[in-house]
């Protein structure tokens, strides 16, 4: 039976890559599910597959084998316009170098996928505005990228993935280049928006530190999911385990 609270899963989900007549299985039958109100830390040493999975689960590669189920719903079976609903409004992406443009500001970094869906001058001042607030910006609303520490410039980006409010916030080694402080803010942050705003966050990092601030843990070796010897702190939802 499925889980009515399941936002995405994937089904012996799989990644090869063939250079020349080498190939490299980065993903191999990995079964996972995502519930609404979950926090999933992803760990793995580099190379383990990490990226790779979080961009398959994002729509943003194509797997070898295998599927992945967005709201039930097979992302291989999706038309470009499904595809694109779900990139703008359903899944916010939050990489390790932040990814700001360097000539906005906060304020208008943020607004921006506002602006790409169209959406009116006035909701998207308010959206801007409620997504700085959620990330403790508003003070820092008119700077620059580089007129900030690199926490404040992640919880920019993350306030930019987070204003056209998706489900699902997939987030790729956000911590990758903070100091231990700002790294456990972030996690912080998103344990925090899965409780005040029933996200789901998947986060994968190699720092076993930030493990305990997740619901569940998910280990990746060599491409294949494993059991994980950390374990996640709590487990809000009774049907999450
Ligand atoms: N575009 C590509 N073409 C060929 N091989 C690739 C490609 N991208 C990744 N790989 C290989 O797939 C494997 C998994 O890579 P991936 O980037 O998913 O690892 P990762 O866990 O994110 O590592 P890191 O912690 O260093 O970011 C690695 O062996 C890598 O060399
Ligand atoms: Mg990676």
């Amino acid at each position: 039976m499925t889980n009515p609270q399941r936002i995405l899963a994937a089904v012996e989900l799989g990644r090869t890559y063939s250079i020349g007549t080498q190939e490299v299985k980065a993903v191999q039958n990995v079964n996972l599910e995502i519930n609404t109100g979950q926090f999933v830390a992803i760990v793995g040493r580099s190379g383990s597959g990490k990226t790779t999975l979080l961009n398959l689960i994002a729509g943003l590669d194509q797997p070898t084998s295998g599927k992945v189920l967005f709201e039930e719903q097979d992302m291989a079976e999706m038309n470009e316009r499904e595809l694109t609903e779900i990139r703008r409004n359903k899944v916010g992406f939050v990489f390790q170098s932040f990814g700001l443009l360097p000539l906005l500001s906060a304020f208008e970094n943020v607004e921006l996928p506002l602006r790409i869906s169209g959406v009116k001058a006035k909701e998207r001042e308010e959206r801007t505005w409620e997504s700085l607030e959620n990330v403790g910006l508003i003070a820092r609303a008119k700077h620059r990228p580089y007129e900030l520490s690199g926490g404040e410039q992640q919880r920019v980006a993350i306030a930019r993935a987070m204003v056209s409010r998706p489900l699902l916030l997939l987030a790729d080694e956000p911590t990758g280049e903070l100091d231990s402080v700002n790294a456990r803010s972030i996690f912080g942050l998103f344990e925090e928006m899965v409780r005040s705003q029933k996200i789901s966050v998947v986060a994968a990092t190699h720092d076993s530190t930030l493990l305990s601030m997740a619901d569940q843990v998910k280990e990746i070796r060599d491409g294949n999911l494993v059991e994980s010897t950390h374990s996640g702190q709590r487990y809000r939802n009774p049907d999450s385990s």
